[in-house]
């Protein structure tokens, strides 16, 4: 009988390119997808914590099974991912929600099949949760479920310690991939069609240190140069510290990199971003900036911003706001600061008033709101391609994003997905744009 699986992912790429990862190891079991929880032989949760919202998110909707495993005991319901990586969850996990199945951690991933047999075989509850030590796996051959855009990761880990941060804990510290294997991992999703690739790690400009052979980001972008077939490469996430002139160079030099940077600036106060561990101040970032400038004139500059980390002024605040104004982000992600256990900034003093932290947030977010209006309007009346990824049923729009990372919504009867579209822009709302295609 046909067996099938469900899989919940929270988070970031990341966590959605390693949920692609374990449906792999269910199809090769002969598993099939569904979305519908009752059909489900096996559901899993691929968790996240770095923020709570996160994590009382996911424990929210696992507790909500229980009712599921209660009328069909062969379900297995198995929790992994970053959040289970934390000693004080997974101990309340397993008090709390004991008709949980399986319990594994974000470095042995790549085992799920083998814990399933064994849930299946002993019938017993299998916890399996290793240390610090993140294994770069080469052997896991992903069910890929977003064609055209395929995401590669190119290391796993975090050394870098920011204060407020769990990543480090939970995922270790950093290690590469070698650049054959990306290459590789590339150039065959290419020649498969895929059309936008998406090289993932923490901080990928720390790509390659770890390997001590003279191996960098700036290096990995000159060699995928080589990879043959027409797509676009992105990564991500950058950090402000570690981004190097070189780098934008290779990207300016690489005819397949999108003009887009994701940098992360977090905050615009030198105290703030001291207390955070982030290695720069708020000149550096912007000197960084300056640099993409310099090669990348046209480049979209996107960012997360935190507000109401301890000890936030209401000037260090402003200067969050000053560095905003001086930038003009494409878009920003903004983020309440929540104090996460076994980081440095939790058991800081001055923890910020959760009113002080609303108001903070609104006027960060109107802020970025508006600079996103105001890239979007540069695109009225102008042609723009756009790789095609999805069609949305209810507005009976197709859609995809430019090079900049703007979507951009088209009518076609034609099903486009997968391909390059022109379309000359009539609208634009927020982050999203309307136009019509432009016939070759
Ligand atoms: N609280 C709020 N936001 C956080 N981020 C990371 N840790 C926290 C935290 N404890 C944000 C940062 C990071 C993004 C992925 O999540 O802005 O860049
Ligand atoms: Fe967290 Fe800082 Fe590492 Fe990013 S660079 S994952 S914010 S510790």
């Amino acid at each position: 009988m046909q067996k099938f699986y469900k899989i919940i992912t929270y988070g970031c790429q990341m966590n959605v390119h390693e949920s692609e990862k374990l449906a792999g190891i269910l199809t090769r079991l002969d598993y099939m997808p569904t979305e519908d929880e009752a059909l489900a032989d096996v559901i899993v949760f691929n968790t996240c914590c770095i923020r709570e919202n996160a994590e009382q998110h996911a424990l929210g909707n696992l507790g909500a099974l229980k009712y599921l495993k209660a009328k069909k005991p062969s379900l297995i319901i198995a929790l992994g991912g970053c959040m289970i990586q934390q000693d004080n969850v997974a101990k309340e996990v397993k008090k709390s929600y004991p008709f949980v199945d399986i319990l594994f951690g974000t470095h042995n991933l790549e085992d799920f099949g083998v814990l399933l047999k064994k849930r299946l075989e002993t019938g017993k509850k299998v916890v399996e949760i290793v240390g610090d030590k993140p294994k770069i796996c080469e052997n896991v051959v992903p069910f890929r479920t977003s064609y055209p855009n395929a995401w590669v990761n190119i290391m796993q880990g975090c050394n870098n310690f920011c204060t407020y941060c769990i990543v480090p804990y939970v995922r270790g510290r950093e290690k590469s991939r070698s650049m054959q294997a990306i290459y590789s991992e590339v150039q065959k999703l290419v020649l498969l069609g895929y059309k936008e690739i998406t090289l993932l790690g923490q901080n990928v400009n720390s790509y390659g240190k770890d390997l001590n052979d003279g191996t960098n980001f700036a290096k990995l972008i000159d060699f995928l140069q080589e990879v043959r077939g027409e797509f676009r490469l992105r990564f991500m996430t950058n950090h402000p510290k570690d981004l190097t002139e070189e780098l934008v160079i290779a990207i300016a030099n690489n005819k397949n990199c999108c003009h887009a940077i994701h940098l992360p600036v977090q905050a615009g106060s030198d105290e703030i971003l001291k207390k955070m561990n982030r290695r720069y101040t708020s000149k550096d970032y912007l000197d960084k900036v300056a640099i993409i400038k310099k090669h990348l004139p046209d480049c979209a500059i996107t960012t997360d911003i935190m507000v109401g980390f301890p000890g936030e002024t209401e000037q260090d605040f402003l200067d969050t706001l000053n560095l905003v104004k001086k930038v003009g982000f494409a878009s920003a992600f903004t983020f309440v600061y929540s104090p996460r256990k076994g980081t440095i900034a939790a058991e800081m003093p001055n923890q910020i008033d959760e009113a002080v932290k609303k108001d903070r947030i609104m006027r960060l977010v109107d802020l970025c709101n508006e600079q996103t209006r105001q890239f979007s309007a540069t695109y009225l009346n102008k042609e723009i391609t756009i790789l095609c990824e999805d069609y949305d049923k209810k507005r009976d729009l197709y859609l995809g994003r430019d090079q900049y990372g703007r979507m951009g919504y088209f009518k076609s009867q034609e099903n486009l997905i997968g391909e390059f579209v022109t379309i000359k822009v009539n609208s634009a709302t927020g982050i999203s744009l309307y136009g019509d295609i432009v016939e070759e």
